[in-house]
Protein backbone atom coordinates (compact mmCIF):
# COMPACT_ATOMS: atom_id res chain seq x y z
CA UNK A 1 0.00 0.00 0.00
CA UNK A 2 1.54 3.42 -0.97
CA UNK A 3 2.09 5.82 1.47
CA UNK A 4 -0.27 9.03 1.86
CA UNK A 5 2.03 11.80 0.40
CA UNK A 6 2.48 15.13 2.76
CA UNK A 7 -0.27 17.38 1.58
CA UNK A 8 1.14 20.58 0.94
CA UNK A 9 -0.98 23.73 0.73
CA UNK A 10 0.58 26.76 -1.47
CA UNK A 11 -0.69 29.96 -0.72
CA UNK A 12 -0.01 31.98 -4.12
CA UNK A 13 0.30 30.99 -8.02
CA UNK A 14 3.60 29.93 -8.55
CA UNK A 15 5.87 29.55 -11.85
CA UNK A 16 4.44 26.38 -13.93
CA UNK A 17 7.44 24.49 -13.49
CA UNK A 18 7.41 24.83 -9.61
CA UNK A 19 3.85 23.89 -9.45
CA UNK A 20 4.86 20.76 -11.42
CA UNK A 21 7.87 19.82 -8.96
CA UNK A 22 5.58 19.89 -6.31
CA UNK A 23 3.03 18.18 -7.84
CA UNK A 24 5.70 15.64 -8.31
CA UNK A 25 6.29 14.76 -4.26
CA UNK A 26 3.06 15.68 -2.93
CA UNK A 27 -0.05 16.32 -2.56
CA UNK A 28 -0.66 19.63 -3.30
CA UNK A 29 -3.07 22.30 -3.15
CA UNK A 30 -2.77 25.48 -5.71
CA UNK A 31 -4.51 28.64 -5.91
CA UNK A 32 -5.08 29.28 -9.61
CA UNK A 33 -6.83 32.42 -8.23
CA UNK A 34 -4.27 33.68 -6.62
CA UNK A 35 -6.10 35.38 -4.19
CA UNK A 36 -4.20 36.11 -1.02
CA UNK A 37 -5.21 34.14 2.32
CA UNK A 38 -7.29 35.61 4.74
CA UNK A 39 -5.89 34.76 8.36
CA UNK A 40 -8.09 32.51 9.07
CA UNK A 41 -7.91 30.75 5.78
CA UNK A 42 -3.76 30.41 6.87
CA UNK A 43 -5.56 29.21 10.40
CA UNK A 44 -7.17 26.66 8.31
CA UNK A 45 -4.30 25.52 6.25
CA UNK A 46 -2.05 24.65 9.14
CA UNK A 47 -4.68 22.68 10.46
CA UNK A 48 -5.37 20.68 7.40
CA UNK A 49 -1.98 20.53 5.44
CA UNK A 50 1.31 19.01 6.68
CA UNK A 51 3.20 22.09 4.90
CA UNK A 52 2.75 25.48 3.83
CA UNK A 53 4.44 27.08 0.85
CA UNK A 54 3.97 30.69 2.26
CA UNK A 55 4.84 34.43 0.87
CA UNK A 56 5.78 37.61 1.81
CA UNK A 57 2.10 38.68 1.31
CA UNK A 58 0.65 36.08 3.70
CA UNK A 59 -0.34 37.19 7.58
CA UNK A 60 2.15 34.79 9.31
CA UNK A 61 2.31 37.00 12.95
CA UNK A 62 2.07 35.55 16.31
CA UNK A 63 -1.73 36.06 16.88
CA UNK A 64 -1.96 34.07 13.82
CA UNK A 65 0.12 30.96 14.61
CA UNK A 66 -0.03 30.66 18.48
CA UNK A 67 -2.57 28.92 20.20
CA UNK A 68 -3.79 26.44 17.49
CA UNK A 69 -3.76 22.84 17.37
CA UNK A 70 -1.60 22.65 14.13
CA UNK A 71 -0.90 19.69 11.28
CA UNK A 72 1.45 21.57 9.23
CA UNK A 73 4.52 21.52 10.66
CA UNK A 74 6.96 23.57 8.64
CA UNK A 75 6.44 26.70 6.42
CA UNK A 76 8.63 27.13 3.44
CA UNK A 77 8.68 30.71 2.59
CA UNK A 78 9.49 31.62 -1.13
CA UNK A 79 11.10 34.48 -0.19
CA UNK A 80 14.62 35.30 1.34
CA UNK A 81 12.94 37.74 3.50
CA UNK A 82 11.04 36.23 6.62
CA UNK A 83 10.22 39.49 8.23
CA UNK A 84 6.72 38.58 7.54
CA UNK A 85 6.67 35.32 9.98
CA UNK A 86 6.80 35.87 13.31
CA UNK A 87 10.01 33.46 14.00
CA UNK A 88 9.54 32.79 17.94
CA UNK A 89 5.84 32.29 17.56
CA UNK A 90 7.02 29.58 14.59
CA UNK A 91 9.25 27.84 16.76
CA UNK A 92 6.97 27.84 19.72
CA UNK A 93 3.84 26.76 17.68
CA UNK A 94 6.36 23.16 16.25
CA UNK A 95 6.79 24.93 12.38
CA UNK A 96 9.89 24.66 10.51
CA UNK A 97 10.82 27.93 8.91
CA UNK A 98 12.73 27.73 5.72
CA UNK A 99 13.82 30.60 3.11
CA UNK A 100 14.87 30.68 -0.17
CA UNK A 101 18.82 32.82 0.00
CA UNK A 102 20.87 32.97 -2.68
CA UNK A 103 18.60 32.39 -6.12
CA UNK A 104 17.82 36.32 -6.24
CA UNK A 105 21.10 37.96 -5.43
CA UNK A 106 21.73 38.89 -9.25
CA UNK A 107 18.35 39.99 -10.15
CA UNK A 108 17.80 41.69 -7.64
CA UNK A 109 21.40 43.49 -7.99
CA UNK A 110 20.30 44.43 -11.60
CA UNK A 111 16.79 45.60 -10.25
CA UNK A 112 18.90 48.11 -8.16
CA UNK A 113 21.41 49.33 -10.45
CA UNK A 114 18.51 49.47 -13.24
CA UNK A 115 16.75 51.87 -9.85
CA UNK A 116 19.97 54.14 -9.73
CA UNK A 117 19.89 54.64 -13.73
CA UNK A 118 16.42 55.52 -13.96
CA UNK A 119 16.47 58.09 -11.38
CA UNK A 120 20.01 59.89 -12.32
CA UNK A 121 18.89 59.36 -15.71
CA UNK A 122 15.49 60.44 -15.48
CA UNK A 123 14.15 57.55 -17.54
CA UNK A 124 10.74 57.54 -16.16
CA UNK A 125 10.13 60.89 -16.63
CA UNK A 126 11.13 60.80 -20.31
CA UNK A 127 9.11 57.37 -20.75
CA UNK A 128 6.25 59.23 -19.99
CA UNK A 129 6.68 62.24 -21.51
CA UNK A 130 6.86 60.64 -24.83
CA UNK A 131 3.74 58.31 -24.06
CA UNK A 132 2.42 61.36 -23.47
CA UNK A 133 3.26 62.60 -27.02
CA UNK A 134 4.81 65.52 -25.13
CA UNK A 135 7.70 64.89 -26.91
CA UNK A 136 8.94 67.83 -29.23
CA UNK A 137 11.49 66.10 -30.20
CA UNK A 138 15.79 65.83 -29.13
CA UNK A 139 17.11 69.41 -27.87
CA UNK A 140 20.26 70.52 -26.33
CA UNK A 141 18.90 70.58 -22.87
CA UNK A 142 15.75 68.15 -22.88
CA UNK A 143 15.82 65.84 -19.44
CA UNK A 144 19.03 66.80 -18.53
CA UNK A 145 20.48 63.70 -15.80
CA UNK A 146 23.51 62.99 -13.92
CA UNK A 147 25.82 60.89 -14.51
CA UNK A 148 26.09 57.64 -12.66
CA UNK A 149 29.51 56.35 -13.75
CA UNK A 150 32.21 57.38 -11.43
CA UNK A 151 30.04 58.45 -8.76
CA UNK A 152 30.43 57.13 -5.10
CA UNK A 153 27.74 54.59 -3.92
CA UNK A 154 27.23 53.76 0.05
CA UNK A 155 25.58 50.25 0.17
CA UNK A 156 24.15 49.30 3.35
CA UNK A 157 24.40 45.97 4.53
CA UNK A 158 26.73 43.62 2.76
CA UNK A 159 25.32 40.49 2.34
CA UNK A 160 25.17 38.55 -1.02
CA UNK A 161 23.09 41.07 -2.90
CA UNK A 162 25.09 44.32 -1.08
CA UNK A 163 28.07 42.90 -2.53
CA UNK A 164 26.34 41.62 -5.80
CA UNK A 165 25.53 45.62 -5.91
CA UNK A 166 29.04 46.70 -5.29
CA UNK A 167 30.41 44.62 -7.96
CA UNK A 168 28.47 45.65 -10.48
CA UNK A 169 28.55 49.52 -9.31
CA UNK A 170 32.78 49.21 -9.05
CA UNK A 171 33.52 47.07 -12.25
CA UNK A 172 30.90 47.96 -13.89
CA UNK A 173 30.33 51.60 -13.46
CA UNK A 174 33.69 52.70 -11.96
CA UNK A 175 31.79 53.90 -9.10
CA UNK A 176 33.89 54.44 -5.77
CA UNK A 177 31.87 51.77 -3.30
CA UNK A 178 31.30 51.99 0.98
CA UNK A 179 29.87 49.29 2.35
CA UNK A 180 28.45 49.63 6.00
CA UNK A 181 27.69 46.31 7.78
CA UNK A 182 26.94 44.76 11.20
CA UNK A 183 29.88 42.80 11.30
CA UNK A 184 33.86 43.53 9.54
CA UNK A 185 34.02 42.63 5.79
CA UNK A 186 36.83 40.27 5.10
CA UNK A 187 39.44 41.60 3.02
CA UNK A 188 38.98 39.23 0.12
CA UNK A 189 35.30 40.30 -0.03
CA UNK A 190 36.27 44.16 -0.08
CA UNK A 191 39.03 43.16 -2.36
CA UNK A 192 36.59 41.50 -5.07
CA UNK A 193 33.72 43.82 -4.75
CA UNK A 194 36.35 46.77 -4.94
CA UNK A 195 34.76 48.02 -1.76
CA UNK A 196 36.07 49.83 1.03
CA UNK A 197 34.73 49.30 4.60
CA UNK A 198 32.98 52.30 6.65
CA UNK A 199 32.02 51.72 10.59
CA UNK A 200 29.34 54.01 10.66
CA UNK A 201 26.51 54.53 9.01
CA UNK A 202 26.68 58.39 9.51
CA UNK A 203 29.69 58.99 7.98
CA UNK A 204 28.74 56.67 4.72
CA UNK A 205 25.51 58.71 4.75
CA UNK A 206 27.03 61.95 4.27
CA UNK A 207 29.47 61.27 1.92
CA UNK A 208 27.90 58.59 -0.91
CA UNK A 209 25.79 60.21 -3.92
CA UNK A 210 24.27 57.12 -4.18
CA UNK A 211 22.62 55.29 -0.83
CA UNK A 212 21.46 51.55 -1.20
CA UNK A 213 19.66 49.55 1.22
CA UNK A 214 20.55 45.78 1.90
CA UNK A 215 19.68 44.68 5.43
CA UNK A 216 17.03 42.59 6.34
CA UNK A 217 13.72 44.23 7.97
CA UNK A 218 14.12 43.22 11.75
CA UNK A 219 13.23 45.44 15.04
CA UNK A 220 17.00 46.63 14.70
CA UNK A 221 16.13 47.91 11.30
CA UNK A 222 12.98 48.99 11.08
CA UNK A 223 13.28 53.04 10.09
CA UNK A 224 16.80 52.44 10.13
CA UNK A 225 16.50 55.51 7.76
CA UNK A 226 14.70 57.83 9.87
CA UNK A 227 14.34 61.64 9.56
CA UNK A 228 17.85 61.80 11.24
CA UNK A 229 19.15 59.77 8.97
CA UNK A 230 18.01 61.52 5.82
CA UNK A 231 19.00 64.89 6.84
CA UNK A 232 22.45 63.80 6.73
CA UNK A 233 22.53 62.84 3.29
CA UNK A 234 23.82 65.03 0.63
CA UNK A 235 21.03 67.50 -0.69
CA UNK A 236 21.97 65.76 -4.14
CA UNK A 237 22.05 62.17 -2.96
CA UNK A 238 19.72 59.62 -4.13
CA UNK A 239 18.10 56.50 -2.06
CA UNK A 240 17.68 53.28 -3.36
CA UNK A 241 15.53 50.44 -1.41
CA UNK A 242 14.85 47.17 -2.82
CA UNK A 243 15.23 45.36 0.66
CA UNK A 244 11.99 45.94 2.88
CA UNK A 245 9.62 49.21 2.60
CA UNK A 246 10.10 49.51 6.59
CA UNK A 247 13.79 50.00 7.05
CA UNK A 248 13.06 53.90 5.85
CA UNK A 249 10.91 56.36 7.37
CA UNK A 250 8.50 56.97 4.78
CA UNK A 251 6.98 60.23 5.57
CA UNK A 252 10.72 61.55 6.62
CA UNK A 253 11.79 60.66 2.97
CA UNK A 254 8.94 62.19 1.10
CA UNK A 255 9.02 65.63 3.23
CA UNK A 256 12.63 65.43 2.38
CA UNK A 257 11.97 64.91 -1.02
CA UNK A 258 9.58 67.36 -1.37
CA UNK A 259 11.61 70.28 0.50
CA UNK A 260 14.39 69.46 -2.07
CA UNK A 261 16.75 68.36 0.64
CA UNK A 262 17.56 64.93 -0.71
CA UNK A 263 18.23 64.19 -4.43
CA UNK A 264 16.05 61.78 -5.48
CA UNK A 265 15.12 57.82 -4.64
CA UNK A 266 14.35 54.70 -6.10
CA UNK A 267 11.83 52.50 -4.46
CA UNK A 268 11.00 49.11 -5.12
CA UNK A 269 9.59 48.23 -1.58
CA UNK A 270 6.99 50.12 0.70
CA UNK A 271 6.31 50.43 4.41
CA UNK A 272 2.61 49.47 3.65
CA UNK A 273 2.61 47.58 0.40
CA UNK A 274 0.64 47.44 -1.82
CA UNK A 275 -1.05 51.14 -0.46
CA UNK A 276 2.00 53.62 -1.52
CA UNK A 277 1.67 56.74 0.68
CA UNK A 278 0.31 59.63 -1.79
CA UNK A 279 2.80 61.87 -0.91
CA UNK A 280 5.53 59.34 -2.71
CA UNK A 281 3.67 59.30 -5.48
CA UNK A 282 4.20 62.97 -6.18
CA UNK A 283 7.45 63.52 -4.86
CA UNK A 284 10.26 64.81 -7.29
CA UNK A 285 13.03 62.70 -8.86
CA UNK A 286 11.56 59.41 -7.35
CA UNK A 287 10.86 56.33 -9.26
CA UNK A 288 8.42 53.85 -7.69
CA UNK A 289 8.66 49.74 -8.94
CA UNK A 290 6.15 47.32 -7.58
CA UNK A 291 8.68 44.88 -5.37
CA UNK A 292 9.65 43.64 -8.75
CA UNK A 293 13.39 43.08 -7.42
CA UNK A 294 13.38 39.00 -7.83
CA UNK A 295 10.43 39.19 -10.78
CA UNK A 296 12.22 37.17 -13.53
CA UNK A 297 11.04 33.64 -15.08
CA UNK A 298 14.75 32.60 -13.86
CA UNK A 299 14.94 33.31 -10.57
CA UNK A 300 10.79 32.59 -9.62
CA UNK A 301 11.40 29.41 -10.65
CA UNK A 302 14.79 28.66 -9.05
CA UNK A 303 13.18 30.46 -5.43
CA UNK A 304 9.53 27.60 -6.00
CA UNK A 305 12.43 24.95 -6.68
CA UNK A 306 14.41 26.07 -3.55
CA UNK A 307 11.18 26.01 -1.50
CA UNK A 308 10.63 22.38 -2.93
CA UNK A 309 14.28 20.89 -2.24
CA UNK A 310 13.07 22.53 1.82
CA UNK A 311 9.81 20.09 1.58
CA UNK A 312 11.41 17.42 0.40
CA UNK A 313 14.43 17.66 2.63
CA UNK A 314 12.03 17.91 5.51
CA UNK A 315 9.55 15.36 4.69
CA UNK A 316 12.79 12.66 4.05
CA UNK A 317 13.79 13.61 7.71
CA UNK A 318 16.96 15.33 6.46
CA UNK A 319 17.70 19.31 7.85
CA UNK A 320 16.08 21.18 5.44
CA UNK A 321 19.29 23.46 3.36
CA UNK A 322 17.57 26.41 4.15
CA UNK A 323 16.14 26.80 7.60
CA UNK A 324 16.01 29.82 9.62
CA UNK A 325 13.76 28.55 12.56
C1 LIG B 1 12.35 38.25 -0.88
O1 LIG B 1 12.88 37.22 -1.26
O2 LIG B 1 12.13 38.45 0.31
C2 LIG B 1 12.00 39.26 -1.89
O3 LIG B 1 11.58 40.46 -1.37
C3 LIG B 1 10.96 38.69 -2.86
O4 LIG B 1 11.13 39.38 -4.03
Amino acid sequence: MALARPVVIVTRRLPAAVEEALQASFEVRLNPEDRQYTRAEIRDALVGADALLCTLTDPLAADVLGAGRWRARILANFGAGTNHIDLEAARVAGLVVTNTPGVLTECTADLTIALMLMVLRRLGEGERQLRAGAWAGWHPTHLLGRRLTGRTLGVVGFGRIGQAVARRAHHGFGMRVLACARRPIAPEILADTGAVAVTDLGSLLTSADIVSLHVPLTAGTRHLLDAGGIGRMQRHAVLINTARGEIVDEAALAAALHAGALGGAGLDVFEHEPRIDPSLLYAPNTVLLPHLGSATEETRTAMGLRAVENLRAFFRGDAPPDRVA
